[in-house]
């Protein structure tokens, strides 16, 4: 793989270790991708934040790299959310231990010079660059949304891989970087004439997106869809294909002549019931990925004026949250009896089990893959309309 004399020296160690270890990881995937070169890159995103998901091996290993001389990020670096909020983790029975040392993981991606907000959705809250820019980004689901509606192009980076890139500002050129990489390999055809309801929302296109992630491994097609497909539901077709199989992007209305899939009420109902095993919950769950500003608009239009009459948890970034306060979305929710938690992941952190809920009401497909196995609960899978409409009055 060509290296440029900067990017040689930069290996060799010349400029301190950070940099040498970032090299070392992102030519090691070039050459397993017989990449030709690297590329630089105008945004890194970088996943690996919860103490739940790196644990102390990451905290020791982000402790070195934060504190190695010359370390810092060289290009916009945005991060996935954490394991707690910061402003109120201590209410919600967060255990100290853990508290301390999801702290310390903070600190190190802010002496590196992350952007102020720990969120999946970056694409809310800062602007994005124009179609056809590379960028590197580790969180799966919006590294799928960013190809696939942003137009961006990105692999889904690793977390290490992410951290590399927002250390030398650069990324391997190989896969999605490339325009021809990016056709369909197979079309998913949508037939769900005959339903009681119209294919539509959230819940709808995480199942359609699981269903996609679970059958094509390379760039999905999808044929058959209507022709406005909302920001919400693109974030949840986007989070579900990416949690489940490799695929790093899809094509909205494929004319690609591929191997053909077939998504009817049949595929929908298996897709459906292995996510859901629950009729309903004890805990209601939003905002996986994290809330939107438009979602949290519907949400408060819902809830004005209601009490819920169960716990609920609603997920997003405090820069988010703050715009919604400013919007006045904040205070009906809040009124019902919601809690919000900023900047904290939905599924990666201990609020879930330390709320003692035995099943989960939720709209999302990743939140009900994750929450199942994370912390051993079963889940309700039901839209945003008929959990408030069931447990709010
Ligand atoms: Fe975001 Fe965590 Fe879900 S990072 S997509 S809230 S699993």
């Amino acid at each position: 793989m060509y290296l440029s004399n900067a990017e040689e020296r930069a290996l060799s160690g010349e400029k301190g270790t950070a940099l040498q270890l970032a090299y070392r990881v992102l030519v090691a995937i070039g050459r397993i991708s017989d990449a030709e070169k690297l590329i630089p890159i105008k945004w890194a995103h970088v996943s690996g934040v919860s103490h739940l998901t790196i644990g102390d091996y990451g905290l020791d290993f982000l402790k070195k790299i934060s504190r190695s001389k010359g370390a810092k990020f060289r290009v916009f670096t945005t991060v996935n959310p954490c394991g707690m909020d910061v402003r109120n983790w201590d209410e919600l029975k967060i255990p100290t231990d853990y508290a301390e040392k999801q702290l310390q993981i903070n600190d190190c991606y802010e002496r590196l010079g992350m952007a102020n907000s720990f969120t999946c959705v970056p694409f809310q809250s800062y602007k994005v660059p124009s179609p056809g820019s590379h960028i590197a980004w580790a969180e799966s689901s919006a590294a799928v949304y960013a190809n696939s509606i942003l137009g961006l192009m990105t692999n889904r980076e690793s977390a290490v891989s992410a951290l590399a890139s927002a250390l030398t500002g650069k990324t391997v050129y190989s896969d999605l970087h490339i325009t021809k990489n990016r056709r369909p390999q197979k079309n998913i055809r949508v037939s769900l004439g005959n339903r009681k309801r119209i294919f539509g929302g959230s819940l709808d296109y995480g199942i359609l997106g699981y269903f996609a992630g679970n059958n094509v491994p390379g760039v999905i097609g999808f044929q058959g869809l209507r022709s406005a497909v909302e920001i919400e539901e693109a974030k949840a077709l986007s989070a579900a294909i990416g949690i489940i199989g490799s695929s790093g992007m899809f094509v909205l209305r494929s004319r690609e002549k591929a191997e053909t899939l077939d998504f009817s009420e049949n595929e929908y109902q298996e897709t459906f019931s292995q996510l859901s095993d629950a009729e309903k919950g004890d805990l209601i769950v939003f905002g996986c990925p994290q809330m939107t500003i438009e979602e949290l608009y519907e949400l408060s239009r819902s809830l004005q004026g209601k009490k819920l009459r169960k716990k609920c948890v609603v997920f997003c970034s405090s820069k988010i949250y703050d715009l919604a306060t400013s919007r006045g979305y904040v205070r009906p929710i809040e009124a019902s009896g919601a809690i919000f938690v900023r900047d904290a992941c939905a599924d990666f952190t201990p609020i879930i089990s330390s709320m003692g809920a035995s099943a989960v009401e939720t709209d999302s497909c990743k939140g009900a893959h994750y929450m199942k196995r994370v912390h051993n609960v079963k889940i309700a899978l039901r839209t945003t309309k008929e959990i408030i409409g069931a447990n709010a009055g």
